[in-house]
C-alpha cells in the first residue's frame, strides 16, 4: 500500500517501553541470532557473536548463489529486469475472468458488474498454487487492495448533494478484495484461462464466515447476520499467506476508514481509526438509494442509532481486521474470517516450520505508526496427514480457530518475549487482562489494546513476514516511521529516529519457549548517507528504502520488496535515486568479514541484488513462483503511466500516456532457467 490510504495518524499513545539507552549497546552487539539449516526450530545455542568462523549461519557449501548482476538505479515508466530475463504483464486491472465481463474500457467505462467478474484494482499480496504440481498450470490468488478512483471512473468519483451513486459504489466495492486466476503457461507465455471453473472474485460485499472465538457473540450480530456468524466482504487486502494445508490468507490492513461513526466511538474504534465525519471512500453516503439491498451502504455507517447492534449497523465494523482464509482450489468453499488471529491491520501472515505433534505458529505485523508484532499459536497439534486433506476450511477450523494470540516485546540483548493475549494475563498496572477487558473475545475485538496494556513493543510499521524454509527464522520488514522523535524515543528494535528508511528485523523463537532472540538484518538507507543511517553500508547498487513485501523461495532466497511512497512525492534519498524495487539475498551464503555474524554489512555488500526495478510511482508487491522456479510473479501497484498494454511487450514505458493498470508481472529467464541463480 503506497502513502494514499496509509494510516499516518499516531493511534498508539501508550508509549510502551523505550530503550534508547542501550541503543548504543545493541548496536555494537550487532549480532546474537544465528540460524542452522537443517536444524529446523532448534533450540538456539545462544548469543555467540564471536565465533562465527564455521558454517552454522549459512552452511555455505550447500547455500544457492544469485546469478545475475545486481541492477543499477532506475526512475522510468518501464520495468526493468537483468540481462537474459523477460517480463510480461498479465491480469492487469480490469481483465474478464469469463464472459460475464466486458472487456476492459480504456475510458473507464466498466460497470461494477464487469468488476465482480474481472480482476480487481491495485494487485498486491499473491501466491501461486499448483494443479497436480504443475510450473506451467495453476491458481494465482491475487489481493486487490485499494482503489484508484480516479482511474477507476471515467472522470474519477462523483456525488450529487453529498450522496455517491450506487453503481459508482457498488464498482468500487467491486474493485477491492480477492481474485483467483486459473492460469496456464503456453510455450513461455502466461494467460489467464477465461471461464474456467476456478476463476472467482471475492469482493468488499461477498458473503464470508466469522470462525474463531468473536463468531457467535454479541459482536457481530448484525441485521444482515443477526446470529453474528456471517459478514458481507472483505476490504483493503494487503499482505497474504498459505496455510501447510493448501488454503490462501487475505489480510485486511486499512479497512477502518471505511467506516464513519458521528457518534461516541469506543476504545477499540478510536485504537484502529474509524473515521468521525465520513468514511474514506463516503460508501455510507449512498444509503437509501432505492435499489440499496439489505443495507449494503448504510453498513458502513456505524454511528449507534437504535436500540441494539440488531437494529442499526453499529457492529458491522467488528467484521473487518482480520485474516481471512481461502481455499482457491475449491470454487463452492465460502471465506472464513480466522478471529482468534487478532483484529488490526494485519499484513499479511506467515506460519513457521511445521513439525508433527507440535502446534503451529503464524506470524503477523500491524502496520501502524508503532504498532505492534503478534504470533498465533495453534491448540491442535499439527498432523501432516493434514496437509492432504481436500476439506481444507475444516482443517483451518481445526488449527486457526483454537491457540493463543501472542504480541512481542523486544527487550534488550537481543531477546524478546511473547506476551499472550489471554485473560489471565496480567499488564502493566497489575490487572489481568480478563479484568480490564474480558472474556477472549473482547480482547481480540481491541487486540491493539490488549497489547498496549501487556506492553508490546512499539515498531517503526511492521509489513510482511517471511520464514526461513530450512531454519525457521522469520524476517520480518518494517516500512519505516518518520513519527519516531526525539520525545517518542527510540527501542532497541527501532532504534533510529525519524527512519525514513525502515529496516528489516529477523528472530528465532526458542523452541517450546515464549523467548525469542533477534537482530537487524538490514538498515534501510541510500548509499551516501552517514554510518549513523547507513547502518548497513548499503550502494548504489543495493540502496533501499521502505521494505514491505518480503518471502522466502523454498531454495533460501529471500526476496525483499520496497514500497518508498514515490506516488507522494519524491520524499527520500532513496526516492529520489530509483524507482521502487525487488532485491534478492540468500541469508544462508552471506559471509561476514568482520565475524560479527550474517547482517547486511560493509563486507558483504555484493550479496544483497537489486533484481528488478519498477516504473514510476509504483509499489513493488506481492511475491509468487511456481515449483520449478521457472516463472516468478510480482505485483505493480499504483503506477503513474504504465503499462503499455496493446503492444508486443507491455511492461516498457508507454508510448503516450495512458490510463494506469496495476498489473501482475511474470519473469522468466530467456533460456527457461530457474530465477535469480
Ligand atoms: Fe498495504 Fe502495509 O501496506
Ligand atoms: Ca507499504
Ligand atoms: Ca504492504
Amino acid at each position: 500500500m503506497s502513502k494514499s490510504i496509509s494510516d499516518k495518524v499516531v493511534r498508539n499513545t501508550d508509549g510502551n517501553t523505550p530503550f534508547s539507552t542501550i541503543l548504543e549497546a545493541n548496536m555494537s552487539r550487532r549480532l546474537v541470532m544465528r540460524g542452522s539449516l537443517g536444524s529446523a526450530l532448534a533450540l538456539f545455542a545462544g548469543a555467540s557473536i564471536s565465533a562465527c568462523g564455521g558454517g552454522s549461519d549459512g552452511d555455505d557449501d550447500k547455500a544457492v548463489k544469485l546469478g545475475f548482476a545486481s541492477l543499477p538505479n532506475s526512475m522510468t515508466d518501464a520495468c526493468v529486469v537483468p540481462a537474459g530475463y523477460v517480463a510480461s504483464v498479465i491480469g492487469a486491472w480490469g481483465t474478464p475472468l469469463n464472459d460475464q465481463a466486458a472487456p476492459w474500457s480504456n475510458e473507464g467505462r466498466n460497470t461494477s458488474q464487469d468488476l465482480l467478474h474481472s480482476t480487481g484494482m491495485h494487485h498486491d499480496g499473491m501466491h501461486y498454487f499448483p494443479l497436480a504440481g504443475s510450473s506451467s498450470e495453476g491458481l494465482l490468488v491475487v489481493n486487490h487492495e485499494y482503489i484508484d478512483e480516479k482511474a477507476l471512473h471515467p472522470n474519477g468519483p462523483t456525488s450529487v448533494d453529498g450522496k455517491r451513486p450506487a453503481e459508482e459504489v457498488r464498482k468500487e466495492v467491486n474493485a477491492h478484495g480477492v481474485a483467483v486466476m486459473h492460469v496456464r503457461k503456453e510455450g513461455s507465455k502466461w494467460e489467464i484461462i477465461q471461464n474456467s471453473r476456478y476463476n472467482r472474485r471475492f469482493t468488499s460485499a461477498t458473503p464470508m464466515n466469522l470462525s474463531g472465538p468473536v463468531a457467535g457473540t454479541d459482536w457481530v450480530k448484525t441485521p444482515f447476520s443477526t446470529t453474528g456468524s456471517q459478514v458481507r466482504g472483505t476490504n483493503n487486502n494487503c499482505g497474504n499467506g498459505t496455510t501447510p494445508w493448501g488454503t490462501y490468507i487475505t489480510a485486511e490492513e486499512n479497512w477502518a476508514a471505511c467506516f464513519v461513526n458521528t457518534g461516541e466511538q469506543t476504545a477499540a474504534q478510536k485504537r484502529v481509526g474509524v473515521q468521525a465525519k465520513l468514511g474514506r471512500y463516503q460508501w455510507e453516503t449512498a444509503a437509501g438509494d432505492a435499489s440499496e439491498q439489505q443495507g449494503e451502504f448504510a453498513r458502513f455507517n456505524i454511528t449507534a442509532t437504535g436500540a441494539d447492534g440488531l437494529q442499526d449497523w453499529r457492529n458491522e465494523v467488528n467484521g473487518f481486521g482480520y485474516l481471512v482464509e481461502i481455499d482457491p482450489y475449491d470454487p463452492s468453499s465460502t471465506a472464513t474470517k480466522r478471529t482468534a488471529m487478532g483484529r488490526f491491520a494485519h499484513e499479511g501472515a506467515a506460519y513457521g516450520i511445521p513439525v508433527a505433534g507440535k502446534p503451529l505458529a503464524f506470524y503477523s505485523g500491524d502496520d501502524s505508526r508503532f504498532e505492534y508484532i503478534y504470533r498465533f499459536v495453534s491448540e491442535a497439534l499439527w498432523d501432516p496427514k493434514d496437509a492432504a486433506r481436500s476439506d481444507r476450511i475444516a482443517v483451518g477450523n481445526k488449527y486457526l480457530d483454537k491457540g493463543t494470540l501472542y504480541v512481542a516485546r523486544f527487550d534488550a540483548e537481543g531477546k524478546g518475549e511473547w506476551l499472550a493475549l489471554t485473560p489471565a494475563t496480567k499488564g502493566k498496572d497489575g490487572r489481568s487482562l480478563g479484568e480490564a477487558f474480558g472474556n477472549i473475545d473482547a480482547i481480540l475485538i481491541n487486540t491493539r489494546g490488549a497489547a498496549d496494556f501487556v506492553g508490546a513493543t512499539p515498531m517503526d510499521r511492521p509489513e510482511w513476514t517471511a520464514v526461513h524454509p530450512s531454519n525457521g527464522d522469520v524476517y520480518l520488514t518494517l516500512t519505516n516511521n518518520t513519527s519516531r522523535n526525539a520525545e517518542r524515543g527510540t527501542n532497541a528494535a527501532n532504534p533510529r529516529l525519524n527512519n525514513v528508511n525502515g529496516h528489516i528485523v529477523r528472530w528465532h523463537d526458542d523452541a517450546g519457549a515464549n523467548t525469542f532472540r533477534w537482530d537487524i538484518f538490514v538498515f534501510g538507507s541510500d548509499a551516501a548517507s552517514n554510518a549513523d543511517t547507513n547502518r548497513s553500508g548499503l550502494t548504489e547498487l543495493n540502496q533501499l528504502a521502505s521494505p514491505d513485501g518480503i518471502a522466502f523461495d523454498d531454495r533460501g532466497i529471500l526476496w525483499i520488496q520496497t514500497d518508498n511512497g514515490i506516488d507522494g512525492g519524491r520524499n527520500n534519498a532513496v526516492a529520489k535515486a530509483t524507482n521502487d524495487q525487488m532485491l534478492a539475498v540468500v541469508p544462508g551464503a552471506l559471509k561476514d568479514a568482520k565475524g560479527t555474524g550474517p547482517v547486511i554489512n560493509a563486507g558483504n555488500q555484493a550479496e544483497l541484488r537489486r533484481f528488478f526495478v519498477g516504473p514510476n510511482e509504483a509499489e513493488i508487491t506481492g511475491f509468487a513462483y511456481t515449483p520449478d522456479h521457472t516463472s516468478i510473479f510480482l505485483n505493480i501497484q499504483h503506477p503513474v503511466n504504465w503499462p503499455a498494454y496493446g503492444t508486443a511487450d507491455a511492461t516498457r514505458t508507454p508510448d503516450s500516456k495512458v490510463r494506469p493498470r496495476s498489473s501482475t508481472v511474470v519473469i522468466q529467464k530467456a533460456d527457461g532457467g530457474p530465477i535469480g541463480v
